[in-house]
């Protein structure tokens, strides 16, 4: 997608040195543009644990990179497998919830033991890395145009008046390689002229809503207005909403959906409106292994001065302010669940199908 009129991904290779990777590092945004190297698995770990990249996705390829950057750092050892065993598990333990994570890691994993010598081990893991990326890529633009639809025909309703999307978190390109899951319909709709404007939550604590999914949505032109998050309620209470649609950070084989924490909310205000709720998601994002995901889901938790401290920009510096009194404790649960009864439908890259086993597995039939 565009900044400034420019094509970016998320990820990429260093243009002039194989062995580094970059990044958009996402902390400074809306702020900054600032683009960041990694040259270890150690760099790598770091930039999923902090926040430099985020979502679903781009947690996944970025994990994949990591892997590759550690089998150079591991032909350097003394034992390969034993660098490679230790680079797994750390970054397996990065973050919690979004199981793209362990799905990138696993399958550079699998190549990397099919490969005999340490030089394929290493060419192995960086053509997977790149794959992997592209496969995101490539799968986020074809949910943009499954989704397409669902807009369309709200706006052949509508007459050709604005179709209302509120979206929460930042399901854009930002949290993948490119496109987005949950904006990707947003932007295929909007390039084909379609009217539409998007209701963006804040999503406190971390603001993924305010301070990237609006500059995302700013970068690409589409009509958007920040909201604070219990506002999707009386909107939705007041026919301004025509449509939701989150992204998902897990998803299991019988439609339960993790997100950004308050997207449940979101989803019970939706039904109790007679208002479409969907989920958007590569199935990178499915969990196939689990079913309940109230019960099986990690949620993971952060630490309380995200809930405690807000982030800004003043005087042309990113600063960080103390918002409640400094002794309260705070807890801050990243994610939740919401039931699958609650989705109206899950858009993937096969198609749009109901949130329940049976239609999953008619677009996913390997997985049966
Ligand atoms: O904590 P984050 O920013 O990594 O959370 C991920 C998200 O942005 C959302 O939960 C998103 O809707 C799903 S990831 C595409």
């Amino acid at each position: 997608m565009n900044v400034n009129g420019q094509h970016f991904r998320t990820i990429w290779h260093h243009p002039s040195n194989t062995r580094v990777v970059q990044i958009i590092d996402q902390r400074h945004l809306p702020h900054e543009f600032v683009i960041e190297d990694l040259s270890t698995v150690e760099d790598v770990i770091r930039a999923i644990k902090e926040m430099h990249v985020r979502g679903a996705g781009l947690i996944g390829a970025t994990a994949a990179y990591g892997i590759y950057l550690a089998t150079l750092q591991a032909a350097k050892t003394s034992s390969f497998d034993h660098f490679m065993e230790k680079a797994q598990m750390e970054l397996l333990q990065s973050r919690p919830t979004a199981v793209n994570l362990e799905w990138a890691i696993q399958q550079q994993m699998e190549v990397i033991a099919m490969q005999n010598t340490i030089s394929n081990k290493i060419t192995a893991a960086q053509k997977k890395a790149s794959e992997i990326a592209d496969q995101d890529a490539r799968h986020c633009q074809a949910i943009g145009e499954h989704g397409r639809q669902l807009i369309e025909e709200i706006s052949r309703q509508k007459k050709g008046d604005s179709v209302n999307i509120l979206t929460h978190c930042n399901a854009g390109w930002l949290a993948f390689v490119d496109y987005g899951s949950a904006l990707a319909p947003v932007y295929a709709a909007h390039d084909r002229g379609i009217k539409v404007h998007v209701w963006v939550d804040e999503t406190r604590p971390r603001n993924q809503g305010a301070r990237l999914t609006a500059w995302e949505l700013g970068q690409h032109q589409v009509p958007h207005t920040v909201i604070a998050d219990n506002t999707g309620g009386h909107l939705m209470q007041h026919a301004l909403v025509d449509l939701v649609i989150v992204g998902s950070d897990r998803t299991t084989r019988k439609g339960d959906v993790a997100n950004k924490i308050g997207t449940y909310l979101k989803a019970l205000a939706a039904s109790d409106n007679g208002i479409p709720f969907y989920v958007a998601l590569p199935s990178s994002s499915i969990d196939w292994s689990i079913e309940n995901g109230i019960m099986e889901i990690p949620i993971e938790q952060r630490e309380a001065e995200e809930v405690k401290f807000i982030q800004g920009s003043f005087d042309g510096k990113i600063i960080e302010v103390l918002l409640t009194p400094a002794s309260s404790h705070a807890t801050n649960f990243a994610f939740d669940v919401t039931p699958a009864r609650l989705v109206s439908g899950l858009i993937t890259e096969r198609g749009i199908c109901q949130a329940n086993e049976k239609d999953i597995m008619r677009l996913f039939p390997e997985k049966a």
